[in-house]
């Protein structure tokens, strides 16, 4: 079937996915984009690629609403292990279109093609997580669409629309470090709850998320290097001045300082609110 998408370039696979409502679609395109990269069998750019559009493609399902109106539920319930899952699983729709934004936006960057290496191997990750998720929500009896979702995520990504230090410094090194803050802690409540197939989904989503904030790490000091910028210092203006929300403890200190974040980065920020 993957056979099939035509792919004019990388830059234009990451378009034509970020552009598709059919989630089927554009998950195919994400990781068949990646895998023709890592091959090299296609370019970085064509001039035949289409226009990266300013929101990405969505189905008509799930409606979208502020943050404050998703209801949280207990995971004893079944209803309630269904509502994280949907929030998990829009998370991650919107983490593949993160990722593929960052390789579609600044492919004319003077970078090191091991750079779109790095956010593909991220793509074709978040892909796979969104499909995890899905395929246990069909497994509850539900399906992504059923519930309402919030509409935040793409906020960040508008917002750092023209300077990557700062899409990484907001993409990856905050709202994917708070994914290791958080995760630990989920998993243990889903195991109690005995639904150890939903833990074992967590449990691949959180080793794989290690690595998204080692590659937003690596890639956020080697900008900071040739900038000549202190990158703690770069890191806590950039977030002040593009990241509208608070940093919330607990950290996972060691998760992040294995990826590469180190308490210098965000500790002086955790006070912040602007909300
Ligand atoms: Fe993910
Ligand atoms: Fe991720």
């Amino acid at each position: 079937m993957t056979g099939n998408l035509r792919i004019t370039s990388l830059r234009g696979g990451a378009i034509d996915a970020i552009r598709s409502a059919d989630l089927d679609r554009k998950t195919a395109l994400a990781q068949e984009s990646a895998t023709r990269w890592f091959e090299r069998r296609v370019s970085l750019r064509s001039p035949l690629d289409a226009a990266l559009p300013d929101r990405p493609g969505r189905p008509e399902k799930p409606v979208l609403t502020p943050p404050t109106q998703v209801e949280k539920r207990s995971l004893h319930t079944l209803k309630g292990r269904i509502a994280l899952l949907h929030a998990i699983a829009h998370i991650e729709l919107n983490a593949v279109d993160l990722a593929l934004d960052i390789v579609a936006r600044f492919a004319t960057e003077q970078v090191p093609n091991s750079f779109f290496d790095g956010w593909m191997q991220v793509a074709f990750e978040e892909a796979k997580h969104f499909r995890l998720v899905r395929a246990r929500l069909n497994d509850l009896g539900a399906d992504y669409g059923d519930l309402p979702a919030h509409d935040g995520l793409w906020q960040a990504a508008h917002s750092t629309r023209n300077d990557l230090t700062a899409r990484l410094a907001v993409v990856p090194l905050i709202l994917e470090a708070r994914g290791l803050d958080v995760t630990p802690s989920l998993q243990a409540k889903m195991r109690q709850t005995g639904d150890l197939e939903s833990a074992a989904v967590l449990d691949v989503i959180y080793n794989d998320e290690k690595g998204h904030v080692a590659v937003g790490a690596k890639w956020f000091r080697f900008l900071c290097a040739r900038e000549k910028r202190d990158p703690a210092k770069a890191f806590q203006e950039l977030v002040r001045a593009n990241f509208r929300g608070p940093l919330k403890p607990p950290f996972n200190d060691l998760a992040r300082a294995e990826a590469g974040l180190t308490p210098s980065f965000y500790r002086s920020l955790a006070s912040i609110s602007h909300a």
